[in-house]
């Protein structure tokens, strides 16, 4: 499909998919993606404030603000818990999505995804999961949608709706400061007992941007802190890593660099960590880590819609236009996005298990990839007329 085509298609999909609410679903078309995840509505959001639907961006960070606010007593609980030392469990943390009307999904004892007895290692939180809901403790949402109002703020000069939000950014800096050290599910859901360096980085990548309009010299100090995290991690592989104590790398870290501006685009560990994610990850698209078994581990389009994103900034357009024709070839019959494409898999035999026991095929349309495929797109155009 043509690049105008595939873009009005992609804006589309995200209109007519966002709820009454101004909630974004992950999917419509898959049962289990029907929930709003904050890091793939703040992104499908500002996938429409690219192609020029302000409007429709600044409904759903109020539906993050209010859905915040109806949640504000776990934040306060949680530092009583802590305080007092008491045994957390996953509810005592703000989820990692909600549903269309900003509630917590109840916990279906018996529904449990399977994952949690494939790997059982991989995917459960020693302590603090209770082995029957969805991996819900993510820290990483929270930074991507401090980033996410101030972009909108600074894109559009709307910058009434900080004051608006301003109760709930708050209280999303005090959630951050009571749990940005604790291990939990990293961007992509899994290895909850680690601190991903996409955790941290989207962390810090919320800070940088909030801080732009605080100017708060307790978070500059804290930013500074993350940031020494992450060159530590970094020191046994010279790149940043996947997980602190890991050597391998994962698709995510391009995120450090852009949006989120963790490190420079010349500064040498932003160079030899684009490095390995070209010579390990990149076969045609991006993949999540060389270790995926979700799905088998194909490509996915969010990643590499990133790294286009990420030649554009630095002026590699021939490169940023490879990867948004890969995209192209890739898509559904009918211009759908999936999630990831099956070419190159880590596990080919993994994959059919996952479609038996998950759902059978790849969700599509993923609002997330056409969103990134609509940044990505419009960052290119804009850099090159
Ligand atoms: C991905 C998450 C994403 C979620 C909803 C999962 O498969 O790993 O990063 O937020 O799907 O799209």
């Amino acid at each position: 499909m043509d690049r105008n085509t595939l873009l009005k298609k992609s804006i589309q999909i995200i209109l007519e998919n966002q709820d009454a609410s101004g909630s974004f679903p992950a999917s419509p078309s898959f049962p289990r993606f029907r929930f709003c995840w904050p890091r793939d509505g703040i992104f499908t959001a500002c996938g429409a404030l690219a192609s020029g639907h302000a409007e429709s961006t600044r409904r759903f960070l109020l539906w993050m603000d209010k859905t915040l606010l109806k949640h504000k007593e776990i934040v306060y609980s949680l530092k009583n818990k802590l305080d007092s030392g008491i045994t957390l469990t996953e509810s005592d943390f703000l989820p990692a999505r909600f549903t269309m009307d900003g509630d917590i999904e109840p916990t279906v004892s018996g529904d449990v995804p399977f994952y949690f007895t494939k790997w059982p290692k991989i995917y459960s939180l020693n302590g603090i999961d209770n082995g029957n809901s969805w991996p819900n403790f993510q820290t990483d949402c929270y930074g991507a949608w401090l980033w996410g109002i101030c972009h909108y703020a600074k894109t559009t000069g709307d910058y009434k709706i900080l004051e608006e939000c301003s109760e709930s950014i708050s209280l999303t800096i005090e959630y951050l400061k009571l749990t940005w050290e604790m291990p939990c599910y990293d961007p992509w859901e899994e290895y909850g007992q680690e601190r991903a360096i996409g955790t941290l980085g989207s962390i810090a990548g919320g800070l940088i941007a909030i801080n732009e309009f605080k100017n708060d010299p307790d978070i500059t100090n804290w930013i500074e802190k993350i940031r020494s995290i992450l060159r530590d991690a970094a020191s046994s592989c010279n790149f940043l890593p996947k997980y602190v104590g890991s050597t391998d790398i994962d698709g995510n870290s391009l995120w450090l660099f852009i949006p989120y501006g963790v490190f420079d685009f010349n500064d040498p560990l932003t160079l030899a960590t684009v490095k390995q994610v070209e010579e390990q990850l990149l076969f045609g698209g991006v993949k999540r880590y060389r270790k995926d078994v979700y799905y088998g581990g194909g490509e996915w389009i969010v990643l590499t819609c990133w790294l286009s994103w990420y030649y554009t900034a630095i002026g590699e357009y021939a490169r940023a236009e490879e990867l948004l024709k890969w995209c192209e070839e890739h898509t559904e019959s009918d211009g759908l996005f999936p999630e990831q494409i099956f070419d190159h898999l880590n596990y080919p035999d993994i994959k059919d298990e996952w479609e038996t026991k998950w759902w059978h095929e790849s969700p599509a349309p993923l609002l997330w990839s056409h969103a990134m495929y609509i940044i990505a797109c419009k960052a290119l155009k804009d850099a090159t007329e």
